[in-house]
């Protein structure tokens, strides 16, 4: 069986299942978290990964100063992991800030090896600039946090123009 994913900006439509799809992991501490309101503040922020016409995967980027992006909000639903998606999702992101020529994207996470698959190294929390925190300390693992902070360089990267993000198909065995 055939079915179709894709990665798109998120519209207003998505809010809910974008919500449904953190909550769990916010449960866990494992994102930060993000009520409905906060979501529709940041809307430009997202894309979306859309697998047969539902919302199965999530991510945000965030703009700093001094030429630097994180990657947030990075979710695959359980039954959708390990399908590629997360992959699409970081690669839309980084065609997406490579297009507006930021030139240093980061992630602060506990999934390290995914993110050296998408070719990120680990730096040290405190290579990055202290705005990094400002969202950091309204969680409650703030003062014991264990997160890594991984980091790719996008500014040796093919920029390609952006809007049109990737759609792949995969057949099920
Ligand atoms: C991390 C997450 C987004 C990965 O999504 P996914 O769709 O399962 O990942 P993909 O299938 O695209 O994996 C891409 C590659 O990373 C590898 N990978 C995936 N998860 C991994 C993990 N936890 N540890 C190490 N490698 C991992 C895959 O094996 C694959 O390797 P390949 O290129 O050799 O085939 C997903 O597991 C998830 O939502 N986890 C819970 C929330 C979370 O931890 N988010 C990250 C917050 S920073």
């Amino acid at each position: 069986m055939s079915h179709r994913i894709s990665v798109r900006n998120a519209g207003v439509d998505d809010v809910e299942a974008i919500y449904t799809l953190l909550q769990p992991f916010v449960v866990k501490n494992i994102i930060l978290a993000r009520d409905r309101d906060n979501i529709f503040q940041h809307l430009q922020e997202f894309l979306v990964a859309d697998y047969d016409g539902e919302l199965c995967g999530v991510v945000a980027v965030h703009i700093y100063g001094e030429n630097l992006a994180e990657v947030r909000s990075l979710v695959v639903s359980p039954a959708h992991q390990k399908h590629g998606i997360g992959r699409l999702l970081v690669e839309g992101c980084e065609q997406w800030l490579a297009a507006l020529g930021v030139a240093r994207v980061f992630a602060l996470t506990y999934v390290t090896g995914f993110f050296e698959r998408m070719g990120y190294a680990v730096v040290s929390r405190e290579s990055l600039p202290h705005k990094v925190w400002t969202v950091c300390v309204h969680c409650t693992r703030f003062a014991d946090c264990d997160e890594v902070a991984v980091e790719k360089r996008l500014s040796d990267a093919p920029i390609k123009p952006m809007r049109i993000l990737p759609i792949i198909e995969i057949n099920e065995a």
